[in-house]
């Protein structure tokens, strides 16, 4: 394993307060909006992650200038004067493909590589594809780079969505504010994130009704009138429900800063389902449980249903718990690769289709794991801390995607977690 790896003692518990991070799945999009506004922007409140660096190459590519002054970005696009991103970029983060609808936006036109699928699924862009056509953009492929163009330029237009794709809804909103006319998308995307995006975008000058509904209308606006703006990150909703799941494991009580409660209702439903105490303040969680685990059905839904990325954590519990649980995974095809990990330290759980049942068991055993996407990697972390004995979880650059310093938060809740560089060879 070439990798970085975090060690993890176990029988720990975590207890104590925590401050998230600004949402990873927010601060990406808001740092491709920033194409269209020709100026300064500042974004507060972003993730320290790779892939927040990631996009930040990206836009560096495109001309643009971004400075980080702790969890600030300034993002200026007054020299921004390419539509093409490189393909070993957007192959190194799908969610490159965000700038797409801004690059249209700005240049009526944009190159960018097609992004290829991971390991949860094969992470199709046919929907964006057809928003976008609807708005007037016309698609070629050439050699694995995706050229749009808009030879009679953009024109508002009634979209309805086959599926609540959050990639899609962005794309199609990022092009729509300057598309002339009136441009309604049904069937949205009405994750937090959207709505934190559509924040953005109005403060830059668009105009959008129902964010965060399954209707949104966009009144399309000339480019010159979208200027730059200052705007601060929701916190990380998934961050955050990482952490509570660690807490209802342990027994907690742990505490999550600087997180909207209302973008984590069905989480929380599912927490108090599932035996635990919950009590939410204006911007806080805190989670602990006294009594066992209980076990619960829970299906992968779009939001405002069960989050997809909290699915792995929850399996955690579920594996723990006492009686059987049954998972569905609605959102992603192949997003059950975590529970063949789990396995190998003691759970019991058996997959059919996009189903796993989960047989709770008295105790997990410490093993050597791997990660294979950030949200399951962050999770046989916590399986770790709570598991006998020790277990070391390899390919950490995963949870690196999308984690500001884990296994310092981590440690700061009690937990006995230490990061091995693979240079030392350990
Ligand atoms: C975003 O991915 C998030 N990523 C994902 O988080 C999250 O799991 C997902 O939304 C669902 O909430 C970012 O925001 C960077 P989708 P996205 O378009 O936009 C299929 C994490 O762990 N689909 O709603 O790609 C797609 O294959 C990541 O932080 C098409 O078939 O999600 C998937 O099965 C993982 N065609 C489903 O829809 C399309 O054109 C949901 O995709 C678009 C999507």
């Amino acid at each position: 394993m070439g990798t970085d790896s975090i060690l993890v003692r176990g029988n720990h518990t975590l207890a104590g307060e925590v401050k998230i991070s600004g949402a990873k799945n927010s601060a990406l999009k808001l740092m491709a909006a920033s194409i269209l506004g020709c100026g300064q922007s500042i974004i507060e409140n972003v993730p320290d992650i790779s892939d927040i660096r990631l996009m930040s190459e990206v836009l560096e590519r495109l001309g643009a200038k971004v400075q980080r002054e702790d969890h600030r970005l300034k993002i200026d696009t007054s020299s921004l004067d390419s539509f093409s991103t490189p393909y070993e970029l957007v192959s190194k983060m799908r969610a490159s493909i965000s700038v797409l609808g801004p690059l249209i936006g700005r240049f009526g036109q944009a190159k960018v590589a097609m992004p290829g699928g991971c390991q949860i699924g094969a992470r199709k862009i046919d929907m964006h594809l057809v928003g976008l056509e609807a708005l007037g953009v016309k698609f070629a492929v050439d050699h694995g780079t995706l050229i749009a163009t808009t030879p009679d330029g953009l024109k508002g237009a009634a979209v309805t969505l086959e599926f609540p794709s959050v990639g899609a809804t962005e794309n199609m909103l990022m092009a729509a504010v300057v598309a002339p006319g009136r441009t309604i998308i049904e069937n949205a995307a009405r994750e937090p994130e959207i709505v934190d995006l559509c924040n953005m975008l109005c403060a830059m000058g668009a105009k959008i009704e129902g964010a965060g509904s399954m209707n949104i209308e966009v009144l399309g606006v000339p480019l010159e009138e979208l200027g730059p703006c200052t705007h601060t990150t929701v916190g990380d909703r998934i961050e955050a429900g990482t952490f509570l799941a660690g807490g209802a494991i342990t027994g907690g009580p742990v505490t999550v800063q600087g997180i909207d409660p209302d973008y984590l209702r069905m989480s929380l439903m599912k927490l108090d389902a599932m035996g635990c105490q919950v009590s939410c303040g204006d911007d806080y969680i805190t989670v602990s449980r006294t009594g066992d685990l209980r076990a619960a059905d829970i299906q992968t839904l779009p939001h405002p249903g069960f989050p997809t990325d909290l699915q792995a954590q929850f399996m955690l519990m579920a594996s723990l718990a006492d009686g059987v649980s049954l998972i569905t995974e609605n959102v992603f095809e192949n997003r059950f690769m975590f529970a063949s990990e789990l396995l190998r330290m003691g759970a019991d759980i058996t997959l059919e289709d996009h189903h796993a049942v989960v047989r709770g068991v008295d105790h997990l055993q410490g093993a050597p794991v791997s990660s294979t996407d950030l949200r399951a990697g962050a999770a046989l972390v916590l399986a770790g801390i709570v598991a006998d004995g020790y277990t070391t979880v390899y390919e950490v650059q995963h949870i690196d995607r999308g984690y500001e310093d884990y296994v310092g938060k981590l440690r700061s809740l009690g937990a006995d977690v230490v990061r091995q560089s693979a240079a030392c060879g350990r």
